[in-house]
């Protein structure tokens, strides 16, 4: 099945995101992808994607059809148009259209209106436009017509960055839709496979491995980040119980494993599926460092990237996925200055992955702005 994909700011990664999941990703504008899948792909798995839409095969006529074959009720519609030269003007044109249409069809519709020709993640979460079943967002494009079937849920996003109880400004935890990205580029894993986070901090892709159906596996060199992870998972738990996240199963909670643990020389327990990680990002930083303490930086961050990476190699299976955030320094001319180690990387036993539609040097996460953005190696073993 077709399916159509809204992408965020950080576009290139959520192309790589998407690529590594399903098949036949085609980027077709900005901010607009579509996919092949065998499955209904699930939003609150993806970091990077702000609405996924199902195809509507056919023509204006199977639109119409579609709609007036909603179940029974009054229709709420939203109408997101992507067309070539699309204005606010066009688009209330389109969506008066089919209300026309639709009343002379015996349906009764209310129809949302735009600010912007594209309704925005906020407008259709909170209408729930993907919902509820007599809610419907329409999405025209030049290569056909979808329906709205998940828009990002912001506001569980937002408890699950922004509530955990034990948190460490110091160690700059990591957003979760980042999380939920890292693990997407492990590409498509069994149900219960085991992820593991050697540098797990507070927990955050523990935390999100939970939502994918993974058992998650941390290690940190910290006691005290082993306790906060620990602290954070349970009282992911006690929300899951509450019914905050859904889709949760609490036995997976139960699974998950918090060690101390180095990463340069750890022996981890049991089967490792998967890892997906942020190592340590050196120092936080409020403007960007002179020359000598970048150099200092990348000599403490890349040494413990190499040290990693060797004691991991004979501890995983030929092929696992292996996704890891590195730091990246803002110099003074603005650009992003990396720890260029993946030659060295290939030489430790593991394939760099690529991407159709986004090169290494689009794989850099930051906020407007931010001294240390985080770089992402999507690796697998030889
Ligand atoms: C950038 S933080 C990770 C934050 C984490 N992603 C989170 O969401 O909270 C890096 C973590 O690596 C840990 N660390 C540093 N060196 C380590 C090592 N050699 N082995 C294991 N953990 C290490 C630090 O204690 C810190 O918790």
């Amino acid at each position: 099945m077709k399916y159509l994909a809204i992408l965020g700011r950080l576009e290139k990664i959520s192309l790589a995101e998407l690529e590594a999941q399903f098949s036949d990703v085609e980027r077709k504008k900005a901010g607009l992808a579509t996919f092949l899948s065998t499955e209904k792909p699930d939003i609150k798995r993806f970091g990077g994607v702000l609405k996924f839409c199902e195809e509507i095969p056919g023509g204006f006529n199977e639109l119409v059809e579609f709609l007036t074959e909603m179940p029974e009720g009054k229709i709420t519609l939203g109408v997101s148009n992507f067309k070539r030269g699309a204005n606010l003007r066009k688009t209330r044109v389109e969506a008066m259209k089919l209300k026309r249409i639709l009343s002379k069809n015996g349906r009764s519709v209310r129809v949302l209106e735009n600010k912007e020709v594209i309704l925005s993640t906020a407008t259709s979460h909170h209408n729930q436009l993907a919902e509820k079943k007599n809610h419907v967002e329409i999405v025209l494009t030049d290569f056909g017509n979808y329906s709205l079937i998940g828009v990002q849920n912001i506001t569980e996003y937002a408890k699950r960055d922004q509530a955990r109880p034990a948190r460490d400004a110091k160690v700059g935890m990591l957003p979760p839709k980042l999380a939920q990205i890292l693990i997407n580029l492990c590409g498509p894993l069994e149900k219960n496979a085991r992820v593991l986070d050697p540098f797990c901090g507070t927990g955050v892709v523990l935390q999100e491995a939970l939502l994918h159906g993974f058992v998650p596996y941390g290690t940190d060199l910290n006691p005290r980040m082993v306790e906060y992870s620990l602290r954070n998972l349970k009282w992911f738990g006690s929300e899951v119980t509450k019914k905050t996240f859904r889709g949760v199963s609490g036995e997976l909670i139960e699974k998950a494993t918090v060690e101390k643990g180095d990463a340069t020389n750890f022996k981890w327990n049991g089967k490792i599926d998967a890892v997906a990680t942020e190592i340590f990002l050196g120092q936080p930083m409020s403007k960007p460092p002179v020359q000598i303490k970048l150099k200092e930086e990348k000599q403490r961050c890349g040494a413990i990237l190499v040290g990693f990476l060797k004691n991991l190699s004979g501890q995983i299976s030929s092929g696992a996925p292996v996704v890891v955030a590195v730091p990246a320094w803002l110099r003074e001319n603005g650009e992003y200055s990396r720890l260029n180690l993946v030659d060295e990387i290939r030489e430790l036993g593991y394939n760099v992955v690529s991407f159709r539609n986004s090169s290494q040097g689009d794989l850099l996460y930051f906020r407007e702005g931010q001294i240390v953005a985080r770089e992402i190696i999507v690796l697998r073993k030889k």
